[in-house]
């Protein structure tokens, strides 16, 4: 009983959460070498089962985190003003400093999303590791949209069938009030993408949408925006969210096409440093 595979199964030690609606820690693994198949089976397999994998206690380059990615994908480039440094230009480094190296006092991403939504192929996994986090705060929040679409009435549901959201990153920036330039719009054209979407691999029905979701095609903005706010305050009741709490070392993997999240500014930005380093995952069309 001494063979790779026993011991990996022995060592590979994956724990739900048990007061969450999502989630499971794992141990036992070293991200920052090549996975065997059967444990790269056993990760992807509790991906998709509790929709967030937490590594605890791991140090990867960004070479490393690329690698580590590549196993369970193809690597999604990152939009214009995201694209990382050239050392690396697949790992975003997601950081509240500026230019000069200081804290800026802002958290991006604060309001709740799925990654790259408005992209032709939404990205399927999103794989993020923290560099320097603050004494406090900084977490970054999940919220599960299967919970969240099974939970409406029957007629909710149909009122649901065949209504496509446009995601927008350029109506999203300007939301938080950014305009884009005309290279950066060329770079990200809008989408429209089934609001309930089936995910594709475990066949499982998922509300899709967040701040890239402009409005419903085919309805007025106004009407489409209404509808889809509450439809997120719903998606986002505490009773479908999980909180997570950083600790150095952490590595974050979870599925986009069933979950939203957002970072949470719940730390003086404007003194402490929070930087992690991010990989995405191409998806497929949504449908
Ligand atoms: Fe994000």
């Amino acid at each position: 009983m001494s063979t790779q595979a026993n011991k990996t199964k022995i060592d590979l030690d994956i724990r739900p959460f048990s007061k969450a609606p999502l989630g499971a820690e794992v141990r036992g693994i070293d991200l920052s070498k090549p996975l065997s198949k059967e444990t790269q089976a056993t990760v992807y397999k509790s991906f998709l089962k509790h929709q967030l994998l937490v590594f605890r206690d791991q140090k990867l380059t960004k070479q490393e985190q690329v690698e580590f990615s590549k196993q369970f994908g193809e690597l999604e480039r990152h939009t214009l003003r995201n694209r990382g440094q050239e050392d690396e230009p697949l790992v975003h480094v997601v950081s509240n400093l500026g230019p000069d190296g200081k804290p800026t006092g802002k958290v991006n991403s604060d309001m709740w999303h799925t990654d790259k939504s408005f992209r032709p192929l939404p990205s399927m996994a999103t794989i993020l590791h923290a560099q320097v986090l603050p004494p406090n705060g900084g977490d970054t929040c999940f919220a599960n949209m299967y919970a969240a679409y099974e939970a409406l009435s029957e007629s909710e549901k149909e009122t649901l069938d065949d209504v496509k959201v446009v995601h927008s990153w350029e109506l999203s920036r300007e939301n938080i009030g950014r305009v884009m330039s005309e290279e950066e719009k060329r770079d990200a054209p809008t989408n429209a993408w089934p609001l309930a979407r089936v995910h594709p691999e475990t066949g499982r029905k998922a509300l899709f949408m967040g701040m890239h979701a402009s409005h419903i095609e085919g309805r007025p903005l106004e009407e489409g925006r209404a509808k889809i706010i509450a439809l997120e305050e719903h998606a986002t009741q505490q009773k479908f969210c999980h909180r997570h709490t950083w600790q150095s070392g952490d590595v974050l993997m979870w599925d986009n096409r069933c979950l939203l999240h957002r970072a949470d500014p719940n730390f003086d930005a404007s003194l402490h440093p929070r930087i992690l380093h991010r990989t995405c995952l191409r998806g497929t069309t949504p449908a």
